[in-house]
């Protein structure tokens, strides 16, 4: 069945801002905003209730585990929930962020939701953000966008967003953090052939937010 909504797709690595900035156009456009990875984190958080040891978890576990999430719309934007309670802080947890990884590499966990962002995408106009939005789940988007930016600079995102006072050493440890799930991430964070490529590095938001929007109302 064809499409009858706009989808904008905004991929790119760890900590490039693609949820915030997804966030924003998605308010100023009047868009639902979908962030794919908290569904990978929903997953994560749901197994690690049950199972505290990674190394044994399997697709079934993780999907069996998974299946009382939802993706809830508030407005402009969407959270997941389990078993109907919303779970924003532990999905952003330390658990959750070191074991993500390891689910996100699993296909049918892939497959579950890349289908929950699709039917979201059926019924409103949506700015949505992950790894593959403009290869895998909507390789027919209306504008694709993939951001980049220096991994110091994301590390220094990354405290800054967490209040973090910031020292040098701190900064190395988490550019050494963000450079490794760089290397997790890597097999799935591919720019589609006819993405826009944009490095944030040194960028404001609203520069990077100002951008897109305008994009979108040259292809949109
Ligand atoms: O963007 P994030 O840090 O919330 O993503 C969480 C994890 O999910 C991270 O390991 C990358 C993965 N992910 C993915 O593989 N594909 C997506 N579309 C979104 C996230």
């Amino acid at each position: 069945m064809t499409r009858r909504t706009t989808v904008i797709a905004i991929d790119g690595p760890a900590a490039s801002g693609k949820s915030s900035t997804a966030q924003m156009v998605a308010e100023r456009l009047g868009f639902l905003h979908i962030d794919s990875g908290s569904l990978y984190r929903a997953a994560t958080a749901a197994i690690l209730r049950s199972d505290h040891d990674p190394s044994a978890w399997t697709e079934e576990s993780v999907l069996a585990a998974a299946a009382p999430v939802e993706l809830r719309t508030a407005r402009t934007s969407c959270y997941p929930t389990l078993a109907g309670k919303a779970i924003e802080d532990e999905i952003r947890g330390h658990d959750v962020t070191r074991n993500v990884s390891r689910v996100a590499q699993m296909p049918r966990i892939r497959e579950w939701v890349n289908a929950k962002v699709r039917a979201a995408a059926e019924s409103a106009n949506v700015v949505v953000d992950g790894r593959d939005m403009g290869t895998v789940v909507f390789p027919d988007a209306d504008l694709k966008i993939f951001l980049i930016a220096d991994s110091r600079e994301r590390a220094a995102r990354r405290l800054r967003q967490r209040g973090t006072p910031t020292s040098e050493q701190l900064l190395d440890d988490e550019t050494i953090r963000i450079r490794e799930r760089d290397e997790r991430d890597a097999k799935q964070t591919v720019p589609a052939p006819d993405a826009i490529t944009i490095d944030t590095t040194a960028l404001s938001q609203s520069e990077q937010v100002d951008q897109i929007v305008a994009l979108s109302k040259d292809r949109v």
